[in-house]
């Protein structure tokens, strides 16, 4: 059995303005009529061996996840609220202790509540292929092949083959957020895989190795598991202990320590849609590589994305842009500087 633990509490800010902290990415319908959460949990329906869902996410967003969730019909296992948020390693470790209380065997295969996957069949078969080695203990990545020197992302060398395991393979070493020369070496290298920030692991061995690795992390998460209680629908951890958790990434804090990692290649069509020309990629586009959504005039524009939420937009003459409207905030910005958009968050919360 495997339980899917989708983490749903992050910010999204490279997707001002249209994702805010009230409303952040993974719950916005970016690239389908669904939400970025509604495609992950429907990505799993219909799958034997998979459980219902463990969500966890923010207090502040726990209405609209479980609205999300019944709008899809799908009922998880537990939405499960953080009352600060602490990143992914204590995340998922709320999760293990929780999984490892309902089942000592469980597995759990963590997701990211933002990502796109656009070969469904493929991702599913990455799973099978992580699965053999997750049971015996192992801690399994999905490996992407990089296009480019991104620094938002870990990189992964591949060791030598697992025996019995098709496609998997022992992990040589896991670098997080590199800098950027170290980033082109590891694409020139051909030797590294992006880490996809997905993981199959057993609750067991997750637990072991935060144990070795973080222990006031391993204590605080127990604690705040032991002592969660019950509110409406929810579990909530408990707050005081959660509080008083260390906060790091699960990259950080286990990936690059441990010694049980294990990556499987997988050419599933993901993205992480970090960025808004991430997104026109994956977006449908026109025959000048337009992507459009909402009322929007074009003429003579090319390779541009443009998201009218509240009002007529209209574009003349230009190329390479992107143009984001909502009630409240327009972006413009050319799609090769798209990165700096999170600047403009950060400005905003400093000016109040
Ligand atoms: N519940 C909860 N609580 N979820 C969180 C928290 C938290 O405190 N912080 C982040 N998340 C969720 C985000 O919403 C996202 O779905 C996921 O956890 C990953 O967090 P990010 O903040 O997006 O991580 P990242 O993009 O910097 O890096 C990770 O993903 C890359 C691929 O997209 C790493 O795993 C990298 O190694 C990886 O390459
Ligand atoms: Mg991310």
């Amino acid at each position: 059995k495997i339980y899917p633990v989708i983490l749903s509490g992050g910010a999204g800010s490279r997707l001002w303005p249209l994702s805010r902290a009230a409303l952040p990415k993974q719950l916005l319908p970016l690239v389908s009529d669904k939400t970025m959460l509604q495609e992950t949990a429907l990505r799993l329906a219909g799958w034997p061996e998979m459980m219902a869902p463990l969500l966890i996410c923010g207090d502040e967003h726990r209405f609209l996840v479980a609205e999300q969730m019944r709008d899809i019909a799908i009922e998880p296992l537990a939405i499960m609220l953080e009352s600060v948020g602490r990143n992914t390693a204590p995340a998922v470790a709320a999760a293990a202790w929780y999984l490892q209380a309902l089942d000592p065997q469980a597995i759990m295969l963590v997701l990211p509540a933002d990502h796109v996957i656009e070969d469904r069949a493929a991702f599913h078969a990455a799973i099978e292929n992580a699965l053999q080695a997750a049971s015996q203990g192992a801690l399994a990545t999905f490996g992407i092949v990089p296009t480019a020197p991104e620094t938002g992302y870990g990189y992964i060398r591949r060791g030598a083959a697992i025996a019995g395991s098709e496609a998997c393979y022992q992990i040589d070493r896991f670098v997080e957020k590199p800098d950027a020369q170290s980033a082109a070496g590891f694409v020139a290298s051909g030797d590294y895989f992006w880490n996809s920030g997905m993981f199959l692991f057993s609750a067991a061995s997750y637990l072991q190795e935060l144990k070795q690795f973080q222990p006031a992390m391993a204590g605080a998460t127990e604690a705040a598991v032991r002592l969660a209680y019950r509110d409406l629908d929810f579990c909530r951890l408990s707050e005081k202990e959660f509080a008083a958790c260390p906060a790091d990434s699960i990259d950080y804090a286990v990936m690059e320590h441990t010694s049980r990692a294990v990556v499987v290649p997988a050419d599933i069509g993901w993205s992480d849609v970090g960025s808004w020309s991430a997104l026109r990629e994956v977006l449908p586009r026109d025959a000048a590589g337009n992507a459009v959504r909402g009322d929007v005039y074009l003429d003579d524009v090319s390779n541009s994305l443009v998201r009218a939420e509240s009002r007529i937009v209209a574009l003349i003459g230009v190329q390479d842009v992107v143009v984001v409207e909502t009630a409240d905030a327009v972006l413009v910005v050319h799609k090769d500087q798209v990165q700096r958009v999170k600047q403009v968050v950060s400005h905003l919360q400093s000016t109040g």
